[in-house]
């Protein structure tokens, strides 16, 4: 059915295929995913096929980055449609490990994930880097990859791989691609499709917040402080059923800016009914 797109799950054929692109010099393009593809990952899928000679896409439901009393059981699966999607885009080849490939009986080995981690998501999910930052650089490995590529969707995840990737001297060059929205705004995840219909027009009020958040601050205000009250009192407004942060941020750091005088990113995590939407916006 994928006549063109090979799909392997054992680390043997991986590591056949990995070994001939080495040995033909050609590049190795990675692109991690916990599948429930939508746009947003086949962005990433169409770059990597840019830049790199062969492309490999994983699915994999991580569960050493979901906490107990996380989505992991709901997390949305739908491998065939995920095929699909991969094989119309022209993606070469993808591997759908299980469970038991990435941890095997006996693995205890993980990542203390850098600085970075602890801020944000690491206050709300003091587990979630780590498992990442583990399986991540598992992948790495495993595929051999050249050139990884990452959504800015996940902003924080982007700035913790990049400092594991630098502190531990992981041969892997990290792209980073936009944000891919729907044309009211609302940022593309795999978690939208939790969201019935007001909840998801609620949800838009994230990334209102974070225009607003900009217009503050090129309009010239420059008060943390303000700024946040008033990212808080939007999302309120907005109907969000909880608030795990609003911040403006160092884009570097994800130290929170008391003054803003140059870029800062905007973050945002909230829950509309039982999902945990997130989303942010560089502001220069
Ligand atoms: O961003 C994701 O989908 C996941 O965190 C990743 C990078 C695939 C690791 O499981």
């Amino acid at each position: 059915m994928y006549k063109k797109m090979n799909s392997i799950n054992d680390l043997h054929a991986l590591a056949q295929l990995t070994n001939g692109f080495r040995k033909s010099n050609k590049t190795i393009g990675l692109v991690p995913t916990m599948g429930a593809l939508h746009e947003g990952h086949l962005s990433l899928v169409d770059q990597a096929l840019q830049e790199t000679d062969e492309t490999i896409v994983t699915i994999f439901v991580n569960p050493s980055q979901f906490a107990a009393g996380e989505d992991l059981d709901q997390y949305p699966r739908t491998l065939e449609a995920d095929l699909e999607k991969l094989a119309e885009v022209g993606a070469q080849h993808v591997f759908v490990p299980t469970a038991d490939l990435v941890y095997p009986p006996g693995f205890s080995t993980s990542i203390t994930p850098p600085q970075v981690a602890a801020r944000l998501e690491g206050e709300f999910r003091p587990t979630h880097f780590s498992g990442v930052a583990t399986v991540v650089l598992k992948l790495f490995n495993m595929t051999r990859a050249d050139v990884a590529f990452f959504g800015q969707k996940d902003y924080q995840q982007v700035c913790v791989l990049r400092a594991m990737t630098a502190d531990l001297n992981v041969n892997v060059q990290m792209r980073v691609c936009p944000i891919v929205r729907e044309a009211d705004g609302l940022a593309l995840s795999s978690r939208n499709r939790y969201l019935d219909a007001d909840q998801r027009k609620t949800a838009l009020v994230l990334y209102q917040t974070l225009q607003h958040t900009r217009d503050l601050i090129t309009g010239g205000l420059n008060d943390g402080f303000e700024i946040v009250t008033e990212m808080r009192q939007m999302l309120i407004d907005g109907g969000v059923d909880n608030i795990d942060y609003a911040v403006v941020a160092n884009p570097q750091t994800l130290e929170t800016a008391d003054f803003i005088d140059g870029p800062v990113v905007a973050l945002v995590a909230a829950h509309v009914g039982k999902t945990r939407l997130i989303d942010n916006l560089m502001i220069q």
